[in-house]
């Protein structure tokens, strides 16, 4: 692996430092006070420090060029630019509906350099601060020091590299075909891995503080401008393996113009050996219609009952995974703190930008389409699931 140069070295090290240890200080000014969304005005010369501090990394890296020092070091710069500016977004110092282009020209420059050359969106991604956070002597790049930071990281980690594990899985199962003996240790896999899923959702649940998690770890999630373009804030869904999974378990299709808009918004916030998954999967045949073309012939045999068992079986825990993170996270650390917000706080809550409600509608849709809801308006596929539930049973 190519170092990365003494500059991105600084830059790495002072995100990892000063950057925390600042963003902290503040986060626990705005905690104190009556009304936590009140950010303009509070903690001034801590602001202009990180502001400040920030810049000189970025002027030195912007002067040193594209040093071709490979995928890793770009990513790390382009990680750590991000971070940058996702904070400057939190701590109000811009926010893209006041502005047509972001007051930092040079971050912006650095950004859209280094993302452009890597094929990825010019700003933080989750792979950044999940997959692809190198933790060093125990320490993964984070905004704050605050547990829950490190709670909610820690975890949306664990459930990603989960829904990774399950994505590889029933992949080998597409290559083996659905009628191979050997395809029971996949199904088996995959099952494991959504129970982990739901273990990893359910501790995130009992444990992470909603207030904490609201006001001082969501924020920095938020859109912010790019030069003069506002990009969508990172969520835990940047990663190709859940696609996968709706794509292969067949319960969302790339040909559902709904789908397919949401798989190309998302492209270039993915890793690029993601995005190429993520290509490659939409070109196969789901495990659902390899096994609904088989079952007119094959229904009765030993083999089909046995994999369409535990196909079912998988699609049932992966629907149990997204009614978790719908009806129970996104409910409790999103939703309900939200209710009680004053309408112009409310501003900026989503990592994506459209308005609460619409993000909730449209994160309802991907739930029932990922439980194959009976549901009026939506395209799901209850019916085939039904039909395939019955033939085993017969
Ligand atoms: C406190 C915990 C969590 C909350 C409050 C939460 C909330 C949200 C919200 C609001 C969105 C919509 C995009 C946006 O932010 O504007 C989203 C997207 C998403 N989140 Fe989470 N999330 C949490 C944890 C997780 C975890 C642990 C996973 C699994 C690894 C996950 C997977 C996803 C996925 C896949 C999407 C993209 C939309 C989709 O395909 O369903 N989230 N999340």
């Amino acid at each position: 692996m190519t170092q990365p140069s003494a500059k991105a070295t600084a830059f790495d090290t002072w995100i990892r430092s000063s950057f925390v240890e600042m963003n902290t200080e503040l986060e626990n000014l705005y905690f104190a006070q009556d009304d936590r969304a009140r950010i303009i005005g509070v903690g001034d010369p801590l602001k202009v420090r990180l502001r400040d501090e920030g810049q000189v990394h970025v002027l030195a890296l912007l002067a040193e060029g594209n040093t071709g020092d490979g995928f890793d070091s770009a990513f790390g710069v382009l990680g750590n630019v991000g971070m940058y500016l996702g904070a400057l977004r939190r701590h109000e110092l811009s926010n893209p509906a006041r502005e047509e282009r972001s007051p930092f020209a040079e971050a912006s420059s650095l950004a859209l350099h280094v993302g452009a050359s890597l094929g990825m969106a010019p700003r933080f991604a989750t792979s950044h601060l999940a997959t692809r956070n190198r933790a060093v002597a125990g320490v993964r790049k984070t905004f704050t020091s605050l547990p829950d930071e490190f709670l909610f990281i820690d975890e949306n980690t664990r459930g990603i590299l989960a829904l990774q594990r399950a994505a590889d899985a029933l992949t080998q199962v597409v290559h083996l075909g659905v009628s191979n003996p050997v395809t029971d240790l996949c199904f088996d896999t995959a099952r494991e891995a959504l129970r982990d899923v739901l273990q990893f959702n359910r501790r995130l649940f009992e444990h992470l503080d909603v207030e904490r998690f609201f006001f001082c770890v969501r924020p920095y999630y938020k859109p912010y401008r790019v030069g003069r373009t506002e990009y969508r804030g990172a969520n835990a869904g940047d990663f190709s393996g859940i696609n996968e999974l709706d794509l292969l378990l067949g319960l969302c299709r790339a040909s559902d113009a709904y789908y397919a808009q949401l798989l190309v918004d998302k492209m270039t916030f993915m890793l690029p050996g993601d995005q190429q998954r993520l290509r490659d999967c939409m070109t196969r045949t789901s495990l659902l219609d390899e096994l609904l073309s088989l079952a007119a012939e094959h229904g009765g045999k030993a083999w089909f009952r046995r994999s369409a068992a535990a196909y079912l079986e998988v699609a049932d825990l992966f629907g149990q995974t997204a009614v978790q993170h719908h009806d129970q996270l996104v409910a409790r650390f999103i939703e309900e703190p939200a209710l009680r917000l004053e309408p112009e706080a409310l501003q900026g809550v989503t990592a994506s930008g459209p308005p609460l409600p619409v993000l909730l509608r449209s994160l309802e849709v991907l739930r029932d389409m990922r439980v194959a809801a009976d549901r009026p308006g939506v395209s799901t596929r209850a019916a085939d699931l039904t039909y395939l539930r019955q033939l085993i049973r017969q």
